[in-house]
């Protein structure tokens, strides 16, 4: 019996393979190599499948008989927020399209579990922090808006198919559990600093005038291992527990701020920094911090990792992917 890991060679995907394999689980991996990279799964059984696409139902059909497949962690998707308001239809189609394909290739199949990759950008700007699974979901994005339709219809084919799910809202998610796999994609606030850093310039602060402790946004970055590591505790939640649909945010619940984070970087990396202040992000929230008591109760699992280990081996990876792209 194999698991299924859609996008699984891309950064968190390739992490929740590796945890995977490491735990003696047989693993196959759809991923349509757009952004993923097969270097990051090594010789992991592959098909290069585009899940929106016409041929993706019968072509995932194939996978799920051929490699006996009872559970699936669905991460392909597009993710980048400012990306979906230009694009919005693009999202639409990957991420629900693509979503709406898999099940229809689970219909009838043997997959009796599916943990989905939510957000916390369903929450758009909450009002109030810590943020819990029960407040209002108002996503202010399409990418927001593709997650939470998303968990609608994984909760709804979880009842319908008569499948176990989970719907993980990912918060900031951070670092390397090898160098091999790091985030080499600069989008997010760590990843565009340390490219900063490289290119001999300085990092930006948006906004320093939040309601926050030293004026700058302040997230819930989470360690993409310990991330990883929640999918592993989702599946085998899911298979103890009789839930056809339950909702969950992954984060640490704690907060840190952007010169937190930029503070880091510069002991983890050795070089001085001094970060230049631009004004905020249109609709950028001040602070956004996870309520991590219902993964704690449910499924007895809690973020392990800190700061220091995430802008650490963040650093080393982009060190190490330097080295290795240096002629
Ligand atoms: C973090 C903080 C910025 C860049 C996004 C998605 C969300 C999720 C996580 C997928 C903010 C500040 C950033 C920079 C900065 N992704 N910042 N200088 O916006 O919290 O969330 O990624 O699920 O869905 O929306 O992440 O890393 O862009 O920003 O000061 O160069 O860093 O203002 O306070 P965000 P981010």
């Amino acid at each position: 019996m194999s698991v299924l890991v859609t996008g699984g060679a891309g950064y968190i995907g390739s992490h929740v393979v590796r945890l995977l394999l490491e735990r003696g689980d047989d693993v196959v991996v759809v991923d349509s190599l757009a952004s993923g990279d097969r270097s990051r799964i090594g010789d992991v059984p592959l098909a290069t499948i585009d899940l929106a696409g016409d041929a993706a139902v019968a072509a995932l059909r194939a996978v799920l008989t051929e490699h006996e497949v009872t559970a699936v962690v669905h991460l392909a998707a597009l993710k980048q927020a400012g990306q979906s308001v230009e694009q919005p239809a693009r999202y639409y189609r990957e991420n629900i399209g693509g979503l709406a394909n898999v099940f229809a290739a689970i219909d009838g199949s043997d997959v009796d579990r599916f943990v989905f990759s939510s957000s916390a950008a369903v929450y758009g700007n909450p009002d109030s922090f810590p943020v819990t699974e029960e407040m209002p979901t108002r996503p202010i994005n399409p990418y927001g808006e593709t997650k939470l339709a998303g968990e609608w219809l994984v909760a709804s084919a979880g009842r319908a198919l008569g499948i176990n799910t989970a719907s993980l809202r990912y918060f900031n998610v951070a670092g390397a559990g090898w160098p091999e796999l790091g985030d080499s994609v600069p989008m997010n606030l760590l990843t565009l600093a340390i490219d900063a850093v490289h290119r001999g310039e300085q990092p930006r602060v948006f906004g320093h005038d939040f309601d926050t402790p030293d004026g700058t946004g302040v997230r819930d970055y989470v360690h993409v291992l310990d991330l990883a590591d929640a999918h592993i505790a989702a599946l085998d939640y899911l298979q103890r527990a009789d839930e056809r649909s339950t909702v969950l945010n992954v984060g640490t619940g704690t907060g840190a701020s952007v010169l937190d984070v930029l503070t880091q970087l510069s002991e983890s990396s050795g070089r001085e920094l001094s970060p230049l202040l631009m004004d905020r992000r249109p609709g950028d929230p001040g602070a956004v911090i996870a309520d991590v008591s219902r993964m704690s109760e449910k499924l007895g699992w809690r973020a392990r990792r800190g700061l220091e280990d995430m802008v650490g081996s963040a650093w080393q990876a982009s060190e190490q992917a330097r080295q290795g792209a240096q002629p």
